[in-house]
């Protein structure tokens, strides 16, 4: 059986006060919600989700007040950043209050904060009076829903309610900045970039490398489809596919660049435009229609460049890592990630 969906906050408000999940959009991806002051209904997300209780979640409010009430001394950047950045895709991990349950931090001292800039989330939020403490709406290791039919295809009639955003407009996770140590460090890349806060702090930022684990619960092996994932480029790629074709696989290839082929079983993938925006818009929705077209490989070019198309380029070598043997169930071990 299918959720109820829904397009009114004010219904999705109610179910959460009373203890439901939902599942609501983001400007990023769609979050799957429970109150956060309620641990009983934060532990349903753990295990709907199958996420492992230490990873924490995402605590998503309204508005500024969210820092006043889920942080402790936040401190100057962490105002800064919000004033800047909220309502947006960026997510400060800041020391947390005591009405921050230890069931949403996995009983770490920080929490991360965000408010979202999607219109219904900002309305539902505003009724709740409270946050909501939300991952991303999908099984846990595989790519993120970015709208309500992926969350239906994921998570089924285990959800108590979904309300339906329509497609979300950036289509990546959030920047993860984290506040609470000596030096302001990005655990995720995502809609917001590295140069927009290092330019707003007026001073340098820590950018962890892909590879070790670096924030609980952030896998080396992650965001992945069940299609092997392979990132290449446009000067390889028909190197590439001629490799896999020699194998048999049904291949598809997602890039924005030109592509032809004659083999009928190969699919062709392309965001609707060329712009590293649209490259990750399309992103998630692509990689599962490979997956229900039966595909065994995606060949994937992902954008040049910073900002967005970083954020794409993390996610698709974590797809790829999850491909190549290494455990998504499991972080990889800890190794110098070459960031000071
Ligand atoms: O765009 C997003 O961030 C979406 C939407 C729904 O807001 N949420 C999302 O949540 O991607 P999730 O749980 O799938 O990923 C959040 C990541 C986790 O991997 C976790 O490691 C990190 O945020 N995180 C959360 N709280 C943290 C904390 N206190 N310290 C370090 N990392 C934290
Ligand atoms: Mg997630």
């Amino acid at each position: 059986m299918s959720p109820p969906l829904s397009q009114n906050p004010s219904t999705a408000a109610r179910v959460l006060v009373t203890g439901g999940v939902v599942a609501f959009p983001t400007e990023t991806v769609y979050g799957l919600g429970a109150h956060a002051e309620q641990p009983a209904a934060i532990a349903r997300v753990f295990a709907i989700k199958g996420r492992p209780s230490g990873h924490p979640l995402i605590v998503h409010g309204a508005d500024h007040d969210v820092l006043d009430r889920y942080a402790r001394g936040a401190g100057r950047d962490a105002w800064r950043l919000a004033e800047a950045f909220w309502p947006g895709p960026l997510t400060l991990v800041v020391p947390r209050s005591g009405a921050v349950p230890d069931a949403v931090t996995g009983g770490r001292e920080t929490v991360g904060l965000r408010v979202p800039d999607q219109p219904l989330a900002l309305e539902m939020l505003r009724a709740v009076g409270a946050g909501v403490a939300a991952p991303s709406a999908n099984v846990f290791g595989r790519t993120s829903p970015t709208t309500a039919a992926h969350v239906v295809s994921d998570l089924g009639d285990q959800v108590d309610l979904i309300l339906d955003g329509g497609p979300c407009a950036v289509g990546v996770e959030s920047t993860i900045l984290d506040l609470s140590g000596d030096q302001p460090t990005i655990l995720r890349a995502g809609g917001v970039s590295a140069d927009a806060i290092e330019e707003l702090l007026g001073r340098s930022v820590v950018r962890i490398a892909r590879g070790p684990a670096r924030a609980p619960g952030m896998l080396a092996a992650h965001y992945a489809p069940n299609a092997l994932v392979v990132v290449t480029s446009s000067e390889q790629l028909a190197r590439e596919y001629a490799a896999e074709r020699a194998t048999g696989r049904r291949i598809a290839v997602l890039t924005t660049g030109e592509f032809v082929t004659a083999d009928p079983q190969s699919l062709v993938l392309r965001p609707v435009g060329d712009r590293p925006e649209d490259f990750a818009h399309d992103l998630y929705g692509l990689l599962r229609h490979a997956d229900a077209a039966g595909a065994e490989v995606i060949l994937v070019v992902p954008p040049p460049g910073e900002g967005i198309a970083a954020a794409v380029r993390d996610r698709l070598e974590r797809a790829a890592a999850a491909g190549h043997g290494a455990s998504s169930t499991a972080p990889l071990p800890l190794r110098p990630s070459g960031a000071p």
